[in-house]
């Protein structure tokens, strides 16, 4: 796949450029193929070559390593030119994890090129020289140091040795340049410090321009919050996120090699005005395919921190967040956010690179790393329920969004083996073994037990996601007409008894009386029918008795609201969706956020980070409410994987007026709104070229519809923005 060798530098050197000058006599077509252990980016004749950062992406570097390809054509001109390539340590040997391990994957960074010229290839060998990069240092957490004015040291070429068997060609999408936003404002805070505020929470860089008469070296920190508008980096715990640029005249600087999490700048060494700072939102550029417009300003707000949430975490990898000493690949995250997100991007290529890393790490006993790539080690493998579930989950959802039959078929055997590794974990039927993280940072344990695993028993949540995973992987054996269907089938059946026999008393009552165990409960089937409707409405008044707040953690809050209108309560759904009081997600809107938080109360009504910390201000997990919105309020679902069939039920939402929500799903472009006015509510929708459509307005029978325009007119009550 790749001639060239592995080569890196004998010095000890964060930051390195290796180069070699040859001479072209046809310029003709040509293309560069080329990855590295760390983090490279190419020039050719000093001119940056694509539009790709943070290449070649993080991936479980020892088992997958791809390889990216560039049209270099046009920067070629006959006679002598020099290819060269930086490389930084990036997740490949940088710091990485709150434990600041170093050297994850190999002990030395390196790249690995082929330019193929119209009339020969020139590959990375030892006769390639090296040198010191103006990129003085760069990490991930701790930012970039760049030095224009640096002397620039030769170092010493040697081969990296690395098993080139690992090498695959790209497979998503690069992260790119994706926008740019201007400085909302200066702000010279309390403390005296002079931070720019961008406006919004992000994941990226920033640029900076300097004057003709600049000489000296600007400092530039990162934060996501200011606290009594100071400049806040306390919650990046030793994440330094910090870049300094040292230029002697005018220069355009922007790091490579790093990125951070921020809203706020904080500028030392220098007074730049506002029009020489720029911030450069950086992620996977995926195809934005989801949009939400509704009448009411504060949802709307809480959509758009939706969107910024994919946008800081999909950064080559779906992270937890992109701030601190962490951004790492949670799989319990995206398990929660998944739907959501691929209402809102085309995750197909993202996801099967990852997911592709999930079977990679998987253990020989099946179990799955909490993290993906891991970087926690063997301990923080197991069964974790909705986390390392995720290798049953995720493909399932992505197979319902996308109808792309090989995301089961890539993933089967390691479901299979996923679910041979939950045995050890169970006796009587109940997963009463394995380490979970239970209804992780949901607010009911904590007020009693300081708990951030919440109230909800864990033997009964773990054994919840267990049926669920058996009921999927008989699904998807079901669709790859896989005779394992059966002994699945036969097992949900199985625990779906045992869970009863402990959980449901024979009268009916859910002896786990919590919002989240009520809606794992309705939504995963767990309830005899007869018994349905006592535990929707023991959930109705949990919700109640909550005053309408989210008493749920990561691992309940996706099933919330579906359980709920699933079961004759829409009313009581949309209520806990716009509440204004705490916890709930308008409550964040309203203290300010521009992203979804990590905590329900990652700041506290007063404006003060929870002293508790962990605290994320960029965090998608709860963002997983969207999918409710998309499915239940405007009605947009697939009634057949791919949205080759289509049901479109909308439901109109107290608070909502108006709505109008847009997917563009691989089978077309799918419409769904409805406005209220005087009494009447219009509902418009529009259905893709040939597909059908199941139109189910509130309270009728469903309507076949076809493709085009349609619009209903009802009666309704009324309803406010
Ligand atoms: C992360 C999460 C993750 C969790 C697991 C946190 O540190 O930020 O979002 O899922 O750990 O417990």
């Amino acid at each position: 796949m790749l001639n060239g060798k592995f080569i890196g530098v004998k010095e000890k050197s964060s930051v390195f450029t290796v180069e070699n000058k040859f001479i072209v006599k046809n310029a003709g077509k040509a293309i560069l193929r080329a990855t590295a252990l760390g983090l490279y980016f190419a020039e050719i004749n000093g001119v940056r070559v694509g539009d790709r950062y943070l290449t070649p992406g993080w991936t479980s570097y020892n088992k997958m390593l791809q390889v990216q390809e560039y049209d270099v054509s046009a920067l070629l001109k006959e006679g002598e030119n020099v290819l060269t390539l930086t490389v930084g340590e990036g997740w490949y040997c940088g710091r990485l994890t709150w434990k600041s391990k170093i050297k994850m994957y190999g002990r030395q960074s390196a790249v690995c090129a082929d330019l193929i010229l119209s009339d020969g290839i020139l590959s990375t060998d030892e006769s390639w020289t090296a040198h010191e990069s103006y990129i003085r240092e760069s990490g991930i957490y701790d930012g970039e140091t760049v030095d224009y004015t640096a002397q620039i040291k030769p170092l010493t070429i040697c081969e990296v040795p690395f098993d080139k068997s690992a090498l695959v060609e790209q497979i998503c999408e690069p992260v790119r340049d994706i926008e740019r936003l201007a400085v909302k404002e200066v702000i010279h805070t309390p403390a005296g410090e002079l931070v720019y505020d961008f406006g919004q929470n992000m994941a990226g860089v920033v640029e900076i321009k300097t004057p003709e008469d600049f000489n000296g070296t600007l400092t530039l920190q990162f934060a996501e919050i200011l606290v009594n508008g100071n400049f806040y980096t306390d919650n990046l715990r030793s994440a330094k996120a910090t870049d300094r640029f040292t230029v002697n005249g005018a220069k355009t600087i922007c790091p490579e090699f790093t990125f951070h999490g921020f809203r706020y700048m904080k500028l030392t060494g220098g007074e730049l005005p506002k029009e020489n700072v720029t911030a450069i939102v950086r992620h996977t550029d995926m195809k934005r395919t989801g949009h939400i417009q509704t009448g009411n300003t504060r949802f709307n707000r809480l959509y758009e921190n939706v969107i910024w949430g994919q946008k800081g975490n999909f950064v080559d990898v779906p992270t937890d967040c992109p701030q601190r000493d962490e951004r790492l690949g949670w799989t319990g995250d995206i398990n929660a956010f998944c739907t959501t997100a691929a209402y809102n991007y085309d995750i197909r290529a993202f996801m099967k690179k990852w997911l592709a890393d999930v079977r990679n790490e998987q253990a020989e006993d099946g179990t799955i790393p909490h993290v993906v790539p891991d970087v926690l080690g063997r301990n923080n493998y197991g069964t974790a329920a909705l986390w390392c579930d995720v290798i049953v989950f995720v493909p399932w959802k992505l197979y319902q969004m996308y109808g792309d039959i090989t995301f089961l078929q890539d993933n089967f055997e390691a479901m299979k083996k996923y679910m041979t590794a939950y045995e050890t974990n169970i006796e009587n039927g109940l997963v009463v073994h394995g380490f979970n993280y239970g209804d992780w940072l949901a607010l009911d344990g904590e007020e009693f037990k300081k708990s951030i695993f919440g109230r909800t028993d864990t033997v009964f949540l773990a054994s919840a996601f267990y049926l669920e995973c058996l009921r999927i992987i008989s699904d998807v054996a079901n669709v790859l007409g896989d005779v394992a269907e059966r002994d699945y089938r036969k097992k949900h059946m199985q625990t779906l008894k045992a869970i009863r026999t402990e959980y449901v008393t024979p009268n009916g009552r859910l002896a786990c009386d919590t919002m989240t165990a009520q809606a794992l409960a309705l939504s995963f089937g767990i309830v005899p029918e007869e018994f349905r409707a006592a535990t929707a409405k023991a959930l109705n008044e949990n919700a109640e008795a909550h005053k309408y707040c989210v008493a749920t953690g990561f691992a309940g809050t996706p099933y919330l609201l579906f359980a709920l209108a699933d079961n004759g309560y829409s009313e009581t759904a949309c209520k806990i969706l716009m509440n204004n009081g705490f916890p709930g997600w308008l409550y964040e809107v309203d203290m300010g956020a521009t992203t979804i938080w990590e905590r329900w109360n990652s700041l506290m009504p007063d404006g003060t980070p929870n002293p508790d910390g962990m605290n994320s201000y960029n965090h998608y997990a709860y963002g997983s409410v969207m999918e409710f919105v998309y499915r239940r309020i405007a009605g947009i679902e697939a009634s057949e994987a791919g949205f080759k069939k289509i049901r479109i039920a909308p439901n109109p939402c107290k608070g909502l007026a108006t709505v109008k929500a847009e997917y563009e799903s691989v089978n077309g472009k799918i419409v769904s709104g409805y406005e209220q006015k005087d009494g009447k509510i219009k509902f418009t929708v529009e259905i893709p070229q040939g597909v059908q459509a199941e139109m189910i307005l509130p309270n009728e029978k469903p309507l076949i519809v076809t493709s085009g325009s349609h619009v209903y007119e009802r009666a309704w009550e009324e309803l406010t923005n």
